[in-house]
């Protein structure tokens, strides 16, 4: 059985999170990990604060606090937040880590030894009024492609498109708004991202049908407008520094100049993704330390990253679909020319492949918005993480956005359709369905898991209709369609309701006891087997009603083999006690007034 490597897009250390960015990476990541946990993998969801390069330094500026203070405060905010959402990652790191310093420098020694570095002199923007060079956020300008009036110098939001600070037209300074602004030389890095070229598009066509179509679409568009070589060097001061380093000579028996990148960092789109192996490191590295052996083995993380150890993992990564770019193409680039090996006395070789696991399927989502407009922290509108969390509790959230997960299109929040539909399916169906069969075994069995009677008719057909829809809903996991899986998990919930209904036990139970027994026995089994598939999901109430029922939790996935009943796992005679409330309903007043609050329709015109 493989292992399960997952990783969601590291959200970067400025600013708080909107759902958006819950619904594009972090938790449909969660609901995947938790669902193959459950089916008994050896599964390791990694996350981590993307705390370099200039999103993070201009958010701290704009607190007035040093960028490593700032950034020290966001992680342990996005951290809180994540875990109050129910996130289960195995680790949640920070890409200004030691290990990360030490893993990106290495991979940029290794880059340049083996030749897939380049050290030229390029053209910068230079801001006379800041008296500093403007990398990438930087600089806002017109989009080249697209026209696009607040592009930021790496990439525009309105057409995904990578871009250098240099091409915007109308360039001024995202720090003084001066448009007072020239071009300097700088010397740089750069990945010969082209050399890549052949064997990346081998690699993605091979994932054609596998992975998703908007996925496999992006890439190949990137690869067919032809791969450009990219600075992985910036001038600033907040990063991994690039001098200091043991660099070895290249294939033309050249070391760079040391010098000329004095005060110089990497790019934060080269550390970041490394980040995901330095993250790993850390959770090695803290396991280690709490077993109180000191720093981990390096064996400890490479069994999840390097080959051969991890020829048994499988790499799921998650994010949105504007990251595509950097996990498809320079990430893979990194990690395909990094091809080290270490001889007998532990000196690092370059051998013919790549020791690192590249990614195996790769899932990207495009965006959730607010009323058909953009979420946006500045103009205020829509709701973010935290808000939210004072409003409702985390299932609510998790439940609408992965019902709602921009797969196939995007998908738009408003507070009309939330309160429609959390109300219809976790207050009516689920919340519903495990109240009336817990009060009534409360009331009418003294407490405890009812024995005796035989099942009939109703009942194989109950076991045959639920074993489908469960194998409907684990495929739909496996395959990482997760609309589709909620829709499956609520059909499997109404054959719950349905059950009851029809099998009135509160109408058996005047002249048939027995029969009653087993209907409100099947029924508390229906509520324990919702608790095991509804964790990935609302794993809030599923412990609840795990609870309630003296169930383990987290449970393991019910098993899909015919005759292995899911309806069966209660022992009888077993005491159970109703849950308090799970879901309260959304009052109408509720949703106008939050709607009021956070921005609605009205706001949704604007541009973001
Ligand atoms: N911080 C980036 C964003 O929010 C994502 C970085 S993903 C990583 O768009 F792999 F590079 F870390
Ligand atoms: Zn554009």
């Amino acid at each position: 059985m493989s292992r399960i490597l997952i990783t969601s897009a590291l959200p970067y250390a400025a600013g708080a999170k909107h759902l958006g960015n819950l619904a594009g990476s972090m938790l449909p990541a969660d609901v995947y990990a938790r669902f193959q946990r459950s089916r008994g993998r050896e599964t390791l969801y990694i996350c981590a604060a993307d705390e370099h390069g200039t999103p993070a330094e201009l958010a701290a500026a704009e607190a007035g606090l040093p960028v490593a203070d700032f950034c020290a405060q966001a992680h342990e905010k996005l951290y809180a937040t994540g875990r109050a959402f129910g996130m289960s990652w195995d680790h949640f790191g920070r890409s200004s880590s030691p290990q990360n310093h030490r893993l990106t420098q290495r991979f940029a020694q290794q880059l340049w030894e083996a030749g897939f570095i380049e050290e030229r002199v390029t053209q910068q923007v230079y801001s006379l009024a800041d008296k500093r060079f403007l990398p990438d956020r930087y600089v806002i300008g017109t989009c080249p492609h697209c026209g696009y009036e607040a592009a930021r110098g790496d990439q525009c939001e309105n057409c995904t498109r990578v871009l250098d600070p240099a091409d915007l037209l109308h360039p001024r300074s995202a720090l003084s708004g001066s448009t007072e602004i020239e071009i300097r030389d700088s010397k740089h890095l750069f990945l010969r991202q082209s050399a890549f070229a052949e064997r990346l598009r081998t690699w993605i066509e091979d994932k054609r049908g596998a992975w998703p179509h908007l996925v496999t679409s992006i890439a190949l568009k990137w690869l067919d407008e032809g791969l450009q070589d990219r600075g992985i060097t910036r001038d600033l001061e907040w990063g991994v520094p690039v001098n200091a380093m043991d660099w070895g000579p290249n294939p033309d028996g050249k070391l760079p100049d040391i010098a000329g990148l004095a005060g110089k960092v990497f790019y934060v789109w080269f550390d970041a993704p490394i980040e995901y192996i330095g993250a790993t490191w850390e959770w090695a590295d803290a396991r280690a330390a709490e077993a109180g052996t000191g720093p981990a083995p390096e064996a400890d993380w490479e069994r999840w990253w390097r080959m051969p150890a991890a020829a048994d993992v499988t790499y799921v990564e998650f994010m949105g679909k504007d990251n595509v770019p950097f996990h498809t193409v320079g990430f893979p680039c990194t990690l395909m020319g990094v091809n080290e090996r270490r001889d007998a006395e532990g000196r690092w070789s370059v051998a013919s492949n790549t020791p690192w696991k590249l990614v195996d399927n790769l899932k990207g989502f495009n965006w959730l918005d607010y009323y058909g407009g953009k979420f946006s922290t500045s103009k205020k509108r829509g709701v973010f993480m935290d808000q939210a969390l004072e409003l409702l509790p985390a299932d609510y959230w998790r439940w609408w956005i992965v019902a709602n997960t921009p797969e196939s299109s995007d998908a738009t929040f408003t507070w009309e359709q939330f309160r429609d539909q959390v109300n219809a399916d976790l207050a009516d169906v689920l919340g519903n369905f495990v109240n009336r069969i817990c009060k009534f075994a409360e009331s009418r069995f003294e407490g405890v898991v009812p024995e005796g009677g035989e099942p009939g008719e109703r009942e194989v057909q109950l076991e045959a209709d639920v074993l489908m829809k469960l194998r409907e809903l684990t495929g739909c996991l496996e395959d990482r369609e997760f609309r589709k899986s909620t829709t499956a998990l609520r059909q499997l919930w109404v054959l719950g309701n349905q059950y009851l209904t029809e099998a009135a036990p509160w109408t058996a139970i005047k002249t048939d006891r027995d029969r009653a027994a087993v209907v409100v026995r099947y029924g508390l089994n229906l509520a324990a087997l919702f608790a095991k598939v509804s964790e990935p999901f609302i794993p809030f109430a599923a412990e609840k009603i795990a609870v309630a029922l003296g169930e383990p939790f987290p449970g393991r996935w019910p098993s899909l083999e015919q005759g292995r009943g899911p309806l069966s796992a209660l022992p009888p005679g077993r005491p159970i006690a109703a849950p308090e409330v799970l879901f309260r309903k959304v009052e109408e007043v509720q949703a106008a007034e939050w709607r009021e609050r956070f921005g609605g329709s009205e706001a949704a015109a604007e541009p973001a």
